[in-house]
């Protein structure tokens, strides 16, 4: 008998436009584990509206993420391609597992401390939906009972609390849920800011040298990295001391498979400006066939629309199944038929 394989579910928001950190991060590598397990890759739009969106923005931004998925290489014929929105099965886990989560353990996570900092020192009011994002990526991750979670290194905490309330349900109850580990890449797990390489390239920065778009032009790409920050040691060295430089050293090991050494090695009596021309180039390599790609998709919409009409009836049925789980459990009673 064929065995069964290992659930993945991984998403990601359409709140801006992706950077090379998404890729490299998330969807570079969701294209390696499409062939070894059963996946379900989600346009997370319910998340992204935890900042506001504009409404003709948010709509564009949600076909591209699909487009992107399609363009980097994901399967539609192997897998389980949807919009969040149109699974209700999220937002209602997602109210039920609210009650078996602490605001303490919210307003713990960094990422809730970072965003709700920025929005206070701009005066801006903090949404609950803020708060209670990680609860929503719990709702995706169980509802699906996925094994698995490759995400950039900056979602491992949100994981930690999605095994935390899995737990904690399983316990008050009995084993309802899988609980899920996080898959982070060894390279491109997190992708720094061009400008500031001891932050996290962002696509939600307000400087746009400080990040690469999937869908930068060449030109764009060339620049950017041209003008990214460095330092005045002058060595290619994978080294602390030189964050710059080690950014660029990762993105090329994500790209292309290479080592540090072998990077160190190759660049021993070469300057910046040759060593960042060939990082450009290998990401505009990588890069350009993606555009094209994306291009072509968006021109068909219908395309699009068979697919993620296709997925969204695929994801409900599977979640719904869990969701019904979940409220016998807790003590609703079944609708009458
Ligand atoms: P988000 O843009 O927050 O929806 O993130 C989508 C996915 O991309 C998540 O798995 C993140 O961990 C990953 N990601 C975002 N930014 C970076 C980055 N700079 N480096 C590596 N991974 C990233
Ligand atoms: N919170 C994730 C991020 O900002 C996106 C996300 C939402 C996600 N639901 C998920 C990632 C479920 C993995 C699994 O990057």
């Amino acid at each position: 008998m064929e065995e069964k394989k290992k659930i993945i579910f991984s998403g990601i928001q359409p709140s801006g436009n992706l950077t090379i950190g998404n890729y490299l991060g998330a969807l570079k590598n969701w294209v390696k584990l499409q062939d070894k397990y059963d996946c379900y890759f989600c346009v997370v739009d319910l998340h992204a509206i935890t900042v506001r969106q504009q409404p003709k923005d948010l709509r564009r931004r949600t076909l591209e993420v699909l487009a992107i998925y399609l363009a980097a290489g994901i399967d539609p014929e192997r897998n389980t391609i949807f919009i969040q929105s149109h699974v209700p099965t999220h937002c209602e886990a997602a109210w039920l597992l609210n009650c078996f989560t602490y605001v303490g353990e919210l307003s713990r996570m960094t990422q809730y401390k970072n965003k709700s900092q920025k929005y206070s020192d701009s005066g801006d009011p903090i949404s609950a939906g803020l708060l209670n994002y990680p609860v929503l990526m719990a709702a995706d991750i169980l509802l699906y009972n996925a094994d698995l979670v490759p995400v950039g290194k900056d979602q491992t905490q949100h994981i930690e609390l999605t095994r935390d309330i899995a737990q904690r349900f399983n316990n008050i109850y009995s084993p309802t849920f899988t609980i899920p580990e996080g898959y982070i890449p060894e390279s491109g797990a997190k992708v720094m800011d061009l400008q500031e390489p001891t932050k996290k390239m962002s696509k939600s920065s307000g400087n746009p040298n400080s990040f690469i778009l999937i869908m930068d032009p060449p030109e764009v790409i060339r620049r950017k990295i041209n003008r990214c920050v460095t330092d005045s040691i002058g060595k290619v060295k994978y080294s602390d001391d030189q964050p710059g430089i080690k950014n660029l050293i990762n993105i090329l090991i994500a790209l292309q498979g290479t080592t540090a050494e072998e990077v160190e090695k190759k660049y021993e009596n070469l300057g910046y400006a040759e060593f960042k021309n060939d990082v450009a180039e290998a990401i505009v390599q990588e890069l350009k066939p993606i555009q094209d790609k994306v291009k072509h998709y968006l021109e068909n919409k219908y395309y699009l629309e068979e697919i993620y009409k296709k997925g969204a009836e695929k994801a409900h049925y599977v979640s719904n199944k869990v969701l019904r789980k979940m409220q016998k459990k807790i003590g609703f009673i079944p609708p009458a038929r």
